[in-house]
């Protein structure tokens, strides 16, 4: 198993947001993550990056079968986890450029990868300073990207980018992930935040989890999940499995 979350409780500024949430996710695995506003997904990330403002109450964070949940972002980063934030900062005084070459030396990979990514002529900018919501949202996939981690957490790729840079960045994230070259060991795993699925069909998808008020409520494929959600909301889904925590998907109940 490459992540497994077992019973992780974390609180933020007093207040619990993540209870009792087990979730793992194997080698070479791309999971798709739902759920409502406020459910808990970015918190989610924050915590498996290390942020300290989210403080595990209970349970722990196993990754490569080393226990990760007291190490620093830096320590977990160097073992190959990786995020590309909902909302991420503006950084001043460090151009795109710079920080891509901090994280590879090739200029033709940083090259390649900013064309592919319709983001060649913001190289020389300071990171996300003026950069539009969907500018941010693809300059954080590229610093991801070019970070190659073993466990690529996405909070919401397909939000706020348009029709055309959609398809640049799902074929980028698809790359990355569903590359059917590499085997499963070799290949990358992803922890996908979406809200309406649109990143499921550049990337291959093992399953999908629902998320309400900080747990895991179901899983389940991602087709019947997402086109479920889509159609009937995520009430529907606290009413079709309120019950069995957690649970997996068993057909159309509605
Ligand atoms: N630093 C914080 N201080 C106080 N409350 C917080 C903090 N961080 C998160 N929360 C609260 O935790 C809950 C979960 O927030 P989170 O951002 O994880 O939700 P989300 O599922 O990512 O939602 P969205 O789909 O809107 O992005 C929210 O109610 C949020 O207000
Ligand atoms: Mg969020």
């Amino acid at each position: 198993m490459l992540l497994d979350i077992r019973n992780l409780t974390v609180e933020v500024e007093g207040k619990t947001i993540l209870k009792n949430l087990s979730l793992s996710i194997g080698f070479g695995e791309t999971v798709l993550l739902m759920g409502p506003n406020g459910s808990g997904k970015s918190s989610l990330i924050y915590t498996l990056m290390g942020h300290p403002r989210y403080i595990v109450k209970e349970g722990s964070i196993v990754f490569k079968g080393k226990d990760v949940t007291s190490m620093s972002t830096e320590e977990r980063v160097k073992l190959g986890l990786g995020a590309a934030l909902q909302f991420p900062p503006k950084v001043y005084g460090i151009t795109l450029r710079a920080l891509a070459k901090k994280i590879v030396k090739d200029e033709a990979e940083i090259e390649a990868l900013a064309s592919s990514l319709n983001l060649t002529n913001f190289l020389d900018r300071e990171i996300n300073v003026g950069f539009s919501g969907g500018e941010m949202k693809r300059a954080e996939i590229f610093l991801l990207l070019l970070q190659k981690p073993s466990l690529a957490l996405l909070d919401e790729p397909d939000s706020g980018v348009d029709v055309e840079n959609m398809v640049l960045v799902g074929n980028a994230i698809g790359r990355l992930l569903s590359d059917s070259s590499r085997t499963a060991v070799e290949k990358p795993s992803g922890l996908i935040v979406t809200h309406l699925g649109y990143i499921s069909r550049y990337v291959l998808t093992h399953r999908t989890y629902i998320m309400q008020n900080g747990r895991i409520i179901c899983y389940g494929p991602t087709e019947n999940l997402v086109n479920d959600v889509l159609k009937h909301g995520f009430d529907w889904c606290t009413k079709c499995y309120g019950d069995r925590f957690p649970c997996t998907y068993l057909g159309d109940k509605v």
